[in-house]
């Protein structure tokens, strides 16, 4: 979603904002701008891409070592030229950029309207300008007190950046709910809405808290206060992460790159975690909070997308290992509904991006209500990281791709890691068990390798698929929440309309949908209840449709029912998702290249989703 740079230095700032909004494409957006500042106030901005952007600046004047820059993906107002940012107060002196939304937008634009003053947007986000306007420019406020006093008549979610033209040393950022991080180095300031953009610049940042303003002048201290103007001190992170993290190296796609690293992902998820005797399990989070989840009641998964179909397995798993109820819930619905919440409720909260708008009011939500929040996040200081009491990062690394592929099954492998770790704190597994499911995650990296080996047979395989308007995806126990993660890949990435459906429940209504050829994906691994999987794969076959199924090495009932099969290598039940998820990707990954869709930002798609 938006996606927000800004810098104020000695360096000329285009090459820096530029390359800083190439950056944050994958967050997904439909249009570009920007604003620099030398004795001018320059904005730029355009519907399309950032390389559209760039063609239209060519002959611009492009000087100045401050500016501010953003890629916006629309909520109030199509994507076109006017509507993008920056946008420009009325005496066109103060440019702002703002990634969320505004939710009473229109009750201040019709008192500043009122006020005389005229709007050349459809977009919320120009109140806030016009708003720092009025109390600066009509009330005599200094900027950052105006800037204060605009934000306090605010009604919803906000990242923002502004600069005057007034105050041409000042770079003023301000953030509520929506993501802010601050690089430092020498005197010069990089900021943006996630690091991607500033770990070629330096290594050194701060995370803007919730309800703070950020100050920075040129060759001075970053001054942070909050809403209220108390001083606050800004805390140095040292970001461990390098270029090569975020770019695409040898692979065509930011996806591709991703599936294949996941072997090496896996074991980043277990590095420390897992005892070198492979006898058993330890994570901080739960040894910390040990008495929380020995004594809870129950455990509540909030998440959104992928990461909610992470929370499905993660349901399975904590009934399996620790047999308790568990609840797992779209954290936009979640947020709504005034669930009943108990103080020894357990609420994780399942996030890649850390940043997702419904999973961090439903973390807020929970918090209120005393329950005990674990977060589950991939992004090191992101806000549900630090909003959650304690969690478990997955350490999967950035994952620049929308659809998420490598960061699902490090959720799942943590999940696992959670479980074992839980029910060992509770007494309530085998030690012999414990060793043997420990043994095979130790392995799972190894046969992670041995399924990307499928990935040409997959790409030749894939070419036929590019007719297919409809396709169903089947699977039972742990393959049920994986048939929903593949169908949501397909759709996501090659646009082909693709359901996911518990394989019995296919009597209830999907089965009317088969006709000759349809393609139907079947995860058949199933030890526990193979024969009832095999009877659904009958049903299908005897309405004619193309069956693809991914069974375990050596099965042969399936494999001779199937048009096509992959084997994947045996490993335990619970982390047969890990395994399984890998043939889904890579057929999603090259159905859609095969159709010539955008790969990596697929449309209307955005990675991080920072507004409900
Ligand atoms: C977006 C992304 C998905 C992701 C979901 C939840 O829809 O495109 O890939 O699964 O958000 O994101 P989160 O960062 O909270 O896991």
């Amino acid at each position: 979603m938006c996606g927000i740079v800004a810098y104020i230095g000695n360096q000329e700032a285009y090459p820096i904002l530029i390359n800083g909004l190439k950056r944050l494409e994958y967050r997904g957006y439909d249009s570009a701008g920007i604003a620099l500042m030398n004795e001018e106030l320059k904005v730029y901005k355009t519907k399309g891409k950032v390389s559209d952007l760039e063609s239209f600046v060519k002959d611009k004047d492009l000087s100045g070592c401050m500016g501010i820059a953003h890629t916006r993906w629309a909520t109030h107002g199509e994507p076109n030229n006017i509507n993008a940012h920056p946008h420009l107060s009325e005496d066109k002196h103060i440019a702002l950029i703002h990634n969320g939304i505004i939710e009473n937008y229109s009750s201040l634009k019709k008192e500043l309207i009122t006020n005389g003053y005229t709007f050349q947007s459809d977009t919320d986000t120009e109140v806030i300008v016009q708003l720092v306007n009025y109390f600066h420019i009509r009330d005599g406020f200094d900027l950052i007190t105006a800037v204060q006093m605009a934000l306090s008549q605010l009604i919803g979610a906000y990242a923002i950046v502004i600069i005057s033209k007034d105050d041409p040393d000042t770079l003023i950022a301000a953030r509520k709910g929506a993501p802010l991080v601050i690089g430092v180095k020498d005197g010069a300031f990089i900021m943006a809405s996630d690091v991607t953009p500033i770990v070629e610049y330096t290594n050194d940042v701060v995370y803007l808290g919730d309800e703070e303003i950020a100050i920075m002048k040129r060759g001075k201290k970053l001054r942070i206060v909050d809403f209220k103007n108390v001083k606050k001190t800004p805390l140095l992170k040292r970001l461990e992460m390098n270029l090569e993290c975020i770019e695409k190296g040898e692979y065509p796609h930011f996806m591709l790159k991703e599936i294949f690293e996941q072997s090496d992902t896996l074991k980043n998820s277990m590095i420390g975690r897992i005892s070198s005797d492979l006898s058993s399990v330890a994570l901080s989070g739960i040894i910390d909070n040990k008495e929380r989840f020995i004594n809870a009641r129950r455990i509540v998964i909030v998440a959104c997308g992928t990461s909610w179909h992470a929370g499905l397995v993660g349901e399975y798993i904590f009934e399996h290992l620790l047999n308790i109820p568990v609840e797992v819930e779209y954290a936009s619905e979640f947020r709504y509904r005034n669930p009943p919440l108990y103080k020894d409720d357990v609420v994780i909260a399942i996030s890649q991006s850390g940043e997702t708008a419904d999973t961090l009011a439903a973390v807020e939500l929970a918090k209120n209500a005393g329950a005990f929040v674990y977060g589950i996040c991939n992004v090191v200081g992101s806000s549900i990281a630090r909003m959650t009491s304690s969690g478990t990062y997955t350490h999967a690394g950035p994952e620049i791709g929308v659809a998420s592929t490598k960061a699902f099954t490090s959720q799942v492998t943590t999940l696992v890691l959670m479980g074992l770790a839980i029910a060992k704190e509770k007494g309530m597994i085998d030690e012999g068990y414990l060793k043997n499911i420990v043994t095979e995650l130790y392995h799972l990296p190894q046969k992670i390798n041995e399924v990307l080996a499928l990935n040409d047979d997959i790409k030749m395989f894939s070419n036929r698929f590019t007719y297919a308007k409809n396709f169903l995806y089947l699977g039972r126990g742990y393959n049920y929440p994986l048939a929903l993660e593949g169908a949501l890949k397909l759709k996501e990435i090659s646009y082909i309309h693709a359901e996911g459906y518990p394989a019995a429940e296919m009597k209830h209504g999907p089965i009317a949908l088969i006709e000759e050829k349809m393609p139907i994906v079947i995860i058949a691994t199933n030890k526990g209840y193979y024969d009832k999987i095999v009877s659904n794969i009958q049903e299908v076959v005897a309405r004619k449709a193309f069956v693809i199924s991914i069974v375990t090495k050596g099965d042969t009932t399936v494999k001779k029912l199937s048009n096509y099969c992959f084997e994947i290598p045996e490993t335990d039940e619970m982390l047969v998702p890990v395994l399984a998820s890998i043939p889904l990707q890579l057929l999603a990954y090259h159905i859609a290249v095969q159709k010539g869709c955008n790969v990596d930002q697929p449309r209307n798609l955005a990675k991080s989703v920072t507004v409900e």
